[in-house]
């Protein structure tokens, strides 16, 4: 059994790609496979806690024991995280959201003998974003991820500050053994304490390693 160090925690963890459709057959999404928030998921119950986990279409196997709430769009992401976040001590954004979805949904499939279609796209509502102005920063731990090719340190620190966020895990997804769908990931943790850089390592690990940071930070918040 692993340490009940997450005990009396709620932890709402989303995860995956969004879909954002733009006729019957056909999608906007992006390359996220939904697996390092899945391992923070499964890390996270194994730790003791409670955990939500809210994830976009993935091909992984729920965890066990932990409360899944499916979602397909960003803005069905949105609606989810409001109605949950309110429980959770805890909240990790592992979710890579569609930043656009389409401003038309034709209701019939686009046919390719009517000449290439012009997609107008319009933004999707940045959660997090909201989270850092909506939660009780004395009851709940806001953490975000962000998958950067180059300038890690400096776009960690920027979105850690712009969202409003306790920790930002910055993910390197330039090089070819790390971040979208693979099983391995390389992360550096930002908070307003420093920076420290984990270990290229499993997914299963990272979210350990985390883990780890969180509660030997003592970032975590009193539960009353
Ligand atoms: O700004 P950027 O999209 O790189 O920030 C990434 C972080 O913001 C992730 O934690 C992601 O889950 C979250 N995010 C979000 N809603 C969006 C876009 C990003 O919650 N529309």
């Amino acid at each position: 059994l692993a340490v009940q160090d997450l005990a009396g925690q709620v932890v709402l963890v989303t995860a995956g790609p969004t879909r954002e459709p733009y006729d019957p057959a056909r999608f906007l999404s992006n390359r996220s496979s939904g697996k390092m928030g899945y391992a923070l998921a499964r890390t996270a119950f194994r730790r003791g806690a409670e955990v939500i986990l809210v994830s976009g279409p993935t091909h992984l196997s729920p965890p066990a024991g932990v409360r899944l709430v499916q979602v397909s769009t960003a803005r069905q992401m949105h609606e989810a995280v409001l109605t949950h976040y309110q429980e959770a001590s805890v909240i990790v954004k592992a979710a890579a959201v569609s930043d656009f979805r389409s401003a038309d949904e034709y209701r019939e499939k686009i046919k390719k003998d009517q000449g290439a279609p012009v997609l107008r796209l319009e933004p999707n509502p940045d959660i997090l974003l909201e989270l850092g102005t909506l939660r009780d920063p004395r009851q709940q731990l806001l953490v975000g991820f962000a998958a950067e090719s180059s300038n890690f340190e400096q776009e960690g620190r920027r979105k850690l500050a712009k969202k409003n966020l306790d920790l930002i895990a910055v993910n390197d997804i330039g090089s070819a053994h790390c971040g979208f769908e693979t099983d391995a990931n390389r992360l550096i943790l930002i908070d307003n304490d420093g920076v420290t850089e984990l270990p290229h390592t499993s997914k299963m690990r990272s979210a350990d390693l985390l883990w780890d940071h969180i509660v030997g930070n003592g970032l975590l918040r009193e539960r009353p």
